[in-house]
């Protein structure tokens, strides 16, 4: 079978199946395969036994969760896959799954135990091999293993939990009560490591020169003699995406880059830089400033705003696609966690798809989306890997809408001078403080007020610039960053001085909830 164009032929790596009984846990499981070299899938847990082996897996990881195996709504496990003969870990939940269903027993403890446990190992074993014989893990239970299934062997205990780990390495069938996933488990990684090396003999091939390799194989086989367009945004995503494909397609690959004129400073030079001068990419650098503010000419609602420039931009970008000769194709940046949390993850790969993004609905595009399978820290390895820029690889979250959500009240060229002058030098000192990648994100903003202050001998009636900086996981919660002072006082002193119109500095200390991180 021909691989799906844009995907790496995951069915050349060997593969190991994540049943996912918690979302957070089973991704954060999947990711730790991953670094050990292996290939992961997360499977929803009500996955057959037959359906397991259809994805031919070397191994089973049975993902922690927060339910209970005696709950009524416990989750169950097809039986049959204990059975299969298939290498199996089972973590936490996935832990009593295993015990409950060989015939163990599980039992409610007195307390929880939650947070750092002292591991002792009492037994050879596999899983724990050449690890000290006391250390610290991390658990997270109340439920615990009390006895361990027939032909098993316990092999550590924690004071609270007498089954902490266990195996049956004739069956091939591993438990730990604790989290070797997580970071709390100094040693976890290890742990993982013998199971997917040792247990299920897997082979570490899933490195990023690899991942790169089949990609490219994989978008050569699916895309035949047609073009390809890729909305380039300078973003990680569409920029890996875009180098990933031109690396397998060359000129057969458009990109389009619309500049709405709410870019941040050179930020279309960089994207010209890079993408046109060092890896001459066909690119299409659409000049749209003009047509963007004059739509926003007078906006002030920032719903309104945003649909005016989301609108336009998919105006803009029909037209160009339209005079595209032979277009066929349209690369998109989606990533492993948007195809788990759509729960499509066995949707096919490359489908066609109609009105993508508000393209006509007579253009009939094909979807190729050669990150599908990557978590964001795969991306970025990816992007140094080919070559891709620092600055675009490890680049802040900015928003489609630009600085035009940045500022409140109307969006005209003067005020966008200033954000820009503000936000450049905020990122500057950001970024000599060293603190670029560990902020989710780092900018200014410009509010729509103007406040009295005294420069040199006279009165100035300016605005101000208010810094915001968050730290985050996800951007569904954020915390204000406590940015040094020192650091502030740069930025205070440098916008208030070098950006005309200025004369007050501000730092957001609010946190999403209820703040959010832009300010519209
Ligand atoms: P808020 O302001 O809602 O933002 O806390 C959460 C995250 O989403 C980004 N953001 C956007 N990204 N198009 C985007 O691609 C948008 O219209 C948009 N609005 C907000 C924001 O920068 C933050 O990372």
């Amino acid at each position: 079978m021909a691989a799906p164009a844009g995907q790496a032929s995951s069915g050349d790596f060997d593969k190991v199946l994540v049943v996912d009984f918690g979302a957070q846990y089973a991704q954060l499981i999947a990711r730790r395969v991953r670094e050990a070299h292996v290939f992961s899938e997360i499977v929803p847990r009500d996955i057959t036994a037959a359906e397991v082996e259809a994805h031919r897996p070397v191994g089973i990881i049975l993902s922690g969760g927060p339910a209970s195996v005696y709950a009524e709504d416990a989750y169950d496990l097809d039986p049959e896959i204990l059975a299969l003969g298939i290498p199996i870990l089972g973590i936490c939940y996935g832990h009593q799954v295993i015990a409950h269903g060989l015939g163990g027993d599980v039992a409610r403890n007195d307390v929880a135990e939650y947070g750092r446990a002292n591991l002792a190992i009492t037994s050879d074993s596999i899983l724990l091999r050449d690890l000290p014989e006391e250390q610290v893990v991390w658990m997270s239970h109340r439920d615990a293993v009390a006895r361990a299934p027939e032909g098993f062997t316990v092999t550590a205990s924690t004071p609270d939990s007498p089954v902490a780990a266990m195996e049956d390495p004739l069956r091939g069938i591993y438990g730990t009560q604790f989290h070797p996933e997580v970071v709390h488990t100094a040693r976890g990684q290890e742990m993982i490591k013998h199971f997917l090396y040792e247990a299920c003999k897997a082979r570490p091939l899933w490195t990023h020169a690899s991942i790169i390799e089949q990609s490219v194989e994989a978008v050569r086989a699916g895309v035949d003699d047609g073009t390809v367009i890729c909305g380039l945004s300078g973003g990680v995503d569409s920029s890996v995406a875009a180098t990933l494909v031109h690396k397998a397609i060359g000129d057969q690959l458009v990109c389009v880059f619309v500049d709405h004129g709410l870019l941040r400073k050179d930020e279309a030079e960089q994207v010209e830089a890079t993408f046109r001068s060092s890896f001459h990419m066909n690119l299409i650098h659409v000049k749209a400033q003009d047509r963007f503010l004059d739509a926003l000419a007078g906006v002030t609602d920032p719903e309104q705003k945003r649909k005016i420039i989301g609108e336009t931009f998919i105006r803009v970008f029909e037209e160009i696609a339209e005079d595209v000769s032979d277009a066929r194709f349209l690369v998109q940046g989606t990533l492993y966690p948007d195809v788990i949390e759509s729960g499509t993850a066995d949707a096919a790969k490359i489908k066609s798809h109609h009105n993508v993004g508000g393209l006509p609905a007579d253009m009939e595009l094909k979807l190729i989306e050669p990150l599908r399978d990557l978590f964001k820290d795969e991306v970025r390895a990816v992007g140094e890997e080919l070559g891709i820029p620092e600055e675009i690889v490890w680049r802040q979250p900015f928003p489609g809408p630009g600085l035009a959500v940045r500022i409140v009240g109307e969006v005209t060229r003067e005020r966008l001078e200033i954000l820009r002058a503000a936000d450049a030098i905020v990122l500057e000192e950001v970024r000599r403080a060293g603190l670029y990648r560990e902020l989710w994100q780092s900018f200014a903003v410009l509010p729509a007020i103007r406040s009295v202050g005294v420069q040199g001998d006279g009165r100035t009636y300016a605005y101000p610039i208010v810094v915001r900086a968050v730290t985050s996981e996800d951007a569904m919660t954020a915390d204000w960053a406590r940015i040094p002072f020192d650091v502030l006082e740069r930025i205070s002193s440098r916008v208030i001085n070098e950006v005309p119109g200025v004369n007050r500095v501000a730092y957001d200390i609010s946190s999403k909830p209820p703040a959010t991180i832009e300010w519209e």
